[in-house]
């Protein structure tokens, strides 16, 4: 089976690539685990200074996989892997960068807003449309987006599920940077050796200074993740899950 998370050391550099690309990287159980194990070990590795996450060309991800979203919808398990996820990025001890092209829904959108810096590229577009699936925002970022868009701004991503392009995001303060597809790599590996560099001690401390209180953070993902799961379970997410599902391509 290919391996949906590669990870790979560059320097004191640790990448978490998602690598999905027939599912535009929609995350499937077995990806979140990889991926919250890359973080927790990449934490306890003094040799590991910073965390990157990219996608693959056009895709960084399409957020949660559907069908695993459809299985608790109708009566499956869920298992504890989004959960444990994201934990590990609202509690992740090292900066964190993303380097974002294309698509990024859900997930794919909300992961970024735990980053201290993300990059994107002028054809991707952030977009959570949780509440059209009948769900309600999660990871966070009824908390987060409050912070960094406003009210109204956090309400247009997160209640209207309106687009944010790179530009947009950009001028809202949601990402570091736009930067061109070919040089979105480059940009996000320069700058994650840039952290890395940095005296760690300092950095970690100042980055914690900035990330306070982390426990109003993890209670928000909580009370999330509690109305999360309900919903997942309510007739207006078994229908738009099962909508999207049974959908036919033009
Ligand atoms: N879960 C499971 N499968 C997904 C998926 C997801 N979140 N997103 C895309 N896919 C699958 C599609 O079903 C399709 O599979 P198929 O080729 O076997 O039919 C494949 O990935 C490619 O997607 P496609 O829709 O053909 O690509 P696109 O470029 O036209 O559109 C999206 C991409 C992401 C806009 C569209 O697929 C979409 O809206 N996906 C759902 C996103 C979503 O709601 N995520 C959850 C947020 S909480």
């Amino acid at each position: 089976m290919t391996d949906h998370i590669l990870i790979e050391r560059r320097g004191a550099v640790q990448i978490i690539r998602m690598n999905r690309p027939d599912k535009k990287n929609a995350l499937t159980r077995a990806m979140y685990a990889k991926m919250s194990a890359a973080l927790s070990e990449g934490d306890a590795d003094p040799a590991v200074r910073a965390h990157v996450f990219l996608g693959v060309p056009g895709a960084f991800s399409s957020g949660n996989d559907l069908a695993d979203f459809l299985v608790i919808a109708t009566g499956g398990e869920g298992g504890n892997e989004v959960w444990d996820f994201l934990m590990a990025l609202a509690k992740a001890e090292k900066p964190m960068v993303s380097g974002v092209d294309g698509i990024a829904v859900g997930i794919g959108t909300t992961l970024n807003l735990h980053c201290d810096l993300t990059f994107a590229t002028p054809r991707t577009l952030f977009r959570t449309p949780f509440v059209d699936l009948g769900l309600v925002p999660e990871a966070g970022s009824s908390l987060l987006a409050q912070q960094i868009l406003g009210r109204q701004g956090a309400f247009a991503l997160l209640g209207l599920g309106e687009g944010f392009s790179a530009e947009r995001a950009k001028a809202a303060g949601l990402i570091y940077d736009v930067v061109a597809e070919d040089a979105l790599e480059g940009a996000v590996l320069a700058a994650a050796a840039e952290i890395a560099a940095k005296p760690p001690q300092a950095l970690k401390i100042a980055r914690d200074l900035m990330r306070e209180p982390r426990e109003e953070l993890v209670a928000r993902i909580k009370v999330e993740s509690e109305y999360f799961g309900e919903r997942l379970k309510s007739d207006e997410a078994r229908a738009a899950l099962t909508a999207f599902m049974a959908r036919k391509k033009g």
